[in-house]
């Protein structure tokens, strides 16, 4: 279903960010050869278009139609790659950086928008040549020098420098983007809709990509993100940590974290899980690690074999101070101290966190209005993990506090129809977990562990919708649930729980 765009009538034209290149910056193109996926400038100018078509209107290309979010994201085209290279000044809290973005155009296009906000841009190339932009809110919208037909490879390349603030998130109560500690750690935590306070990008989960990562900072900083540690390039008293993100992603995964803090291999996590384990921690956490750390290669363990094996090229966290969450980017969530030195409900948010990593990160909603495939699956992943280490007796116990838990509460939206104002609400969570065991109980154990199997095998790397996951569990279970899903997901009261026939 095509939804019509609403997009806010554009008020104010500011800028017009035309500025001659800066020959300070280095393009990171030249320095770095993306996995995979670039395409060179020859090949890209040299594909030869036999029909071309007229540009269609920006208007209609300023956002995709989330149901949600109207205006996040940018139609028009697929990102394939950013290369993001940026460096970080502690003194001045300011950010100096070139991101160029690979993509591919899939409509007739002379003008083409990305998410951004703030900053001085002092580059902005379209395929090598210099572009004019302007801003209309919280969009970038440039000019190709040429018009791009559907097929035609193009790459944007965008300096810009100044100091990253957290932004106001209609979903949350609390802002998101790029925040600094009092430690003076810098880190970005983005869901749903944050990236644009540090990036331009095409901020929605339906357009994931690949990301190379340079972050340059003053020794003796770390800095991590997403994806595989791969060197670190030391020059006059500053490193560049590279990192690259081999499996695509979705933008509001994408992260930094910079500051005096550890990459702490986890040598037996990494044995028992298969995969890189490492955490990035201070200090004084590297030294004396909480118990509950050290069972993430238990965790990866347990997941891989109930939902297929673990999606990405490594895992772990990074902790900063003040921040009261956590939050799954890609193969680095961060958590925030609060949580760390909580130790009951430590263990249980690394266990979200982890989950994620398959139900949210692998396997994306490709609308914003499906946060229950995100959250009622992380939720469900917690109880699973009381279930298997503290027996079936623990997980009914659970399962019924929450269910009368939930109960008390009035007026809560079901998990399948989030407002936008309060994406992330209890419903999402708790609601969408007990939907996923109310689906357990009807279908027995057998069928629902191989709907998640199923679901995740056929789903991973992409974006879905709940019925894709309600098509699987009526594939595998040969049974009619649409009874089920509509009063779960989608009635006015949270229904009694089914009772178990296992
Ligand atoms: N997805 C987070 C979780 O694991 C919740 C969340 C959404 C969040 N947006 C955030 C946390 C921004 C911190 C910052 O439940
Ligand atoms: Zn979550």
């Amino acid at each position: 279903m095509k939804r019509r765009l609403i997009v806010p009538i554009a008020v104010a034209l500011l800028i017009s960010a035309c500025a001659e290149s800066d020959p300070s910056v280095d393009d990171p193109g030249a320095e770095t050869t993306a996995p995979g996926t670039s395409t060179s400038l020859a090949e890209a100018t040299t594909t030869t278009t036999t029909t071309t078509r007229p540009p269609t209107a920006i208007t209609d290309r300023l956002g995709l139609g989330d149901s949600r979010y109207p205006a996040l994201g940018n139609g028009g085209y697929d990102v394939d790659h950013y290369t993001v290279d940026l460096t970080f000044d502690p003194d001045t809290d300011s950010i100096n950086a070139l991101v160029m973005i690979e993509a591919t155009a899939t409509e007739p296009m002379d003008t083409f928008s990305l998410d951004f906000l703030g900053f001085e841009i002092t580059t902005l190339r379209v395929n090598e040549t210099t572009a004019d932009a302007k801003r209309v809110d919280g969009e970038l919208i440039i000019e190709a020098p040429t018009t791009l037909q559907p097929g035609d490879a193009f790459t944007t390349t965008i300096g810009y420098n100044g100091t990253p603030q957290p932004i106001i998130s209609e979903a949350l109560p609390f802002p998101i983007g790029w925040f600094e500690d009092s430690n003076g750690v810098a880190y970005v935590v983005a869901e749903p809709d944050g990236g644009r306070s540090w990036l331009p990008l095409n901020d929605h989960p339906s357009d994931k990509a690949t990301y190379t990562f340079l972050v340059t900072v003053p020794e003796p900083l770390v800095a991590a993100a997403n994806g595989t540690w791969v060197e670190r390039i030391t020059d006059l008293g500053w490193s560049t940590w590279v990192w690259e993100s081999r499996d695509p992603m979705a933008s509001y995964l994408a992260t930094v974290v910079i500051g005096e803090l550890e990459i702490v291999e986890d040598a037996a996590a990494t044995a028992i899980a298969g995969v890189p384990v490492r955490n990035v921690l201070p200090p004084e956490l590297a030294a004396a690690q909480p118990a509950a750390l050290g069972k993430q290669g238990e965790m990866i363990q347990f997941f891989s074999e109930l939902f297929g094996p673990y999606p990405f090229e490594a895992y772990g966290i990074a902790v900063v101070s003040e921040f009261p969450a956590a939050l799954e980017n890609q193969t680095l969530s961060i958590f925030g101290r609060d949580l760390v030195d909580a130790p009951a409900f430590f263990e249980t948010v690394l266990v979200h966190e982890l989950a994620h990593q398959w139900f949210g990160n692998s396997v994306t909603p490709a609308d914003w209005g499906d946060i229950w495939l995100n959250e009622g699956f992380a939720t469900y992943a917690e109880w699973l993990w009381i279930e298997h280490t503290r027996g079936e007796a623990a997980l009914q116990a659970t399962v019924s506090g929450e269910r009368n838990q939930l109960a008390l509460s009035a007026d809560l939206p079901p998990p399948g129809n989030p407002p936008a104002d309060d994406l992330f609400n209890a419903s999402v969570y708790v609601w969408g977990g007990l939907t996923l065991h109310a689906l357990r109980v009807e279908i027995g154990d057998e069928a629902f562990f191989e709907t998640l199997r199923r679901y995740f095998a056929t789903n991973r790397d992409s974006v879905v919708t709940t019925s894709d996951f309600v098509a699987v569990a009526e594939e595998v279970s040969g049974m009619d649930l649409n009874g089920l899903f509509d009063s779960w997901l989608y009635g006015d009261t949270v229904p009694e729980l089914p009772t178990s026939a296992n």
